[in-house]
């Protein structure tokens, strides 16, 4: 073999697909519900979108992303992340003239330079919803409350949210200032990376992935003591709104999500059967990001959820009904006259809604039912030269063994009773 997919970068096989599908059509039948339209955004952007959206001293910005030199000379990155293009995308199509408050989902590959491990790789995928135009906090609450809803629609009952307030910029100038008292005398025990974010970003300390720092970070101060009056009762007011839809969480006052763009209120979903710390959903209000590209002050709240994670879960739950499904009904022919009607009827029953196949490989008789056997046809048609000149067709149950005759023009409609009467 010469070639594989590139490292971190995984083919999703036919046999995941089902379960790929369950999610995307969750997605696609509950963001309606609440409002949400969906937005397709490119899949990369011009690099300073994320670089100025997300943060210079991120992770993702600084190590993860994908950025090369276009044959224009244009600096392009792929994107590692759908809210700083949703929030281009609101601003170039001027969506704040046209409406109020603009409720958008996406789906879709985002790309990080990650180490790949379960459930993290360099080319995954999210869904996630943006609402931009409303700093009321009840959106906080409903952002959550989707995010929850799609899990559990899905069938996972076993997660946990994690929910914090980082404050507006102000509180956080405060914070970190205290953050920086603390952690200076506990230099030399954070990482090289940590070390540097002492001068350039300290809160992106507290999400450091390293133990060491972790460590150090667990009995320093927390972002909740000071956030100013107008932050503590959005939060009061979001965490009222959460109890009221039933919404069970856990506050984590080091909950401070990895993106610079947070304001607010930021919360994760956890799920126990995960391992690691990966989250499956993560989210947050972003009041000042749109006005960060040159926008009017705008408001905003978001989440997005990642595929892979769901998926590796669902998987593990071993849901049948979100396994592959086989063929129901395999026509098996003998020889070159017996396959053109043969076509002809495999085209009524793929017409009639039916997933029909016939033989493509020359196989006997033999082989052509251990063929339909094996791709779990329910029923199999069996059209030999005897058959085709009494104008007949014999019907297998491929369960029983069970076979009967019928007349070659009832042999749709008996093959749609008999998948009737045995689902
Ligand atoms: P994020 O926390 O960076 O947030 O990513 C959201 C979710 O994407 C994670 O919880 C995880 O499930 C999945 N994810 C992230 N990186 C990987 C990876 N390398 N492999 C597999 N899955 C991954 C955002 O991206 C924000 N844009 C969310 C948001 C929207 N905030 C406001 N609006």
């Amino acid at each position: 073999m010469k070639y594989y997919a590139p490292k971190g970068l995984y083919d999703i096989k036919p046999e995941d697909i089902p379960y790929w599908h369950a999610v995307e059509r969750e997605v696609r039948s509950t963001m309606p519900l609440y409002g949400y339209e969906e937005i397709r955004t490119p899949i990369m952007e011009k690099t300073e979108v994320f670089a100025r959206g997300v943060g210079e001293d991120t992770d993702v910005v600084s190590k993860e992303m994908y950025t090369f030199e276009d044959k224009g000379g244009r600096s392009m990155t792929l994107r590692p992340e759908n809210t700083a293009s949703a929030v281009r995308a609101y601003l170039e199509h001027k969506f704040y003239g046209k409406e109020e408050l603009s409720k958008w989902y996406y789906l879709g590959p985002m790309f990080r330079y990650e180490a790949p491990q379960k459930g993290r790789s360099r080319q995954f995928h999210q869904y996630g919803a943006e609402a931009i135009g409303s700093d009321d906090p009840a959106l906080d609450a409903e952002m959550i409350g989707l995010a929850a809803d799609l899990l559990k629609s899905l069938g996972l009952e076993d997660v946990g949210l994690t929910l914090n307030s980082i404050g507006c910029p102000e509180d956080r100038v405060k914070y970190v200032d205290k953050l920086v008292e603390y952690l200076k005398p506990e230099k030399d025990r954070l990482c090289d990376n940590c070390r540097a974010r002492l001068d350039t970003n300290p809160l992106r300390i507290l999400d450091c992935k390293e133990d060491s720092c972790q460590e150090v970070v667990e009995d320093g101060p927390e972002i909740t003591e000071y956030l100013c009056s107008e932050c503590q009762d959005h939060f009061d007011d979001v965490r009222g709104y959460l109890k009221q839809l039933d919404l069970e969480y856990d506050l984590d006052p080091k909950l401070v999500r990895g993106l610079d763009y947070y304001t607010k209120t930021v919360f994760e979903v956890f799920s126990s059967d995960l391992g690691a710390q990966d989250a499956l959903v993560g989210g947050g209000r972003y009041d000042g990001l749109v006005e960060l590209f040159g926008g009017d002050p705008t408001p905003a709240v978001g989440f997005a959820g990642g595929i892979e994670r769901l998926v590796l879960l669902l998987e593990e739950l071993e849901r049948t009904d979100m396994e592959r499904s086989g063929l129901d009904v395999y026509l098996a022919t003998l020889d070159e006259e017996t396959k053109k009607t043969g076509l002809e009827l495999v085209q009524e029953l793929r017409e009639a809604g039916l997933k029909a196949e016939i033989d493509y490989l020359d196989k006997s008789l033999q082989g052509q039912l251990g063929y339909a056997d094996r791709y779990g046809a329910e029923i199999t048609g069996i059209l030999g030269p005897r058959e085709l000149s009494d104008n007949e067709i014999t019907l297998r149950d491929m369960e029983t063994g069970d076979q009967a005759t019928v007349p070659l023009n009832e042999f749709r409609s008996e093959v749609k009773n008999h998948l009737d009467s045995s689902r």
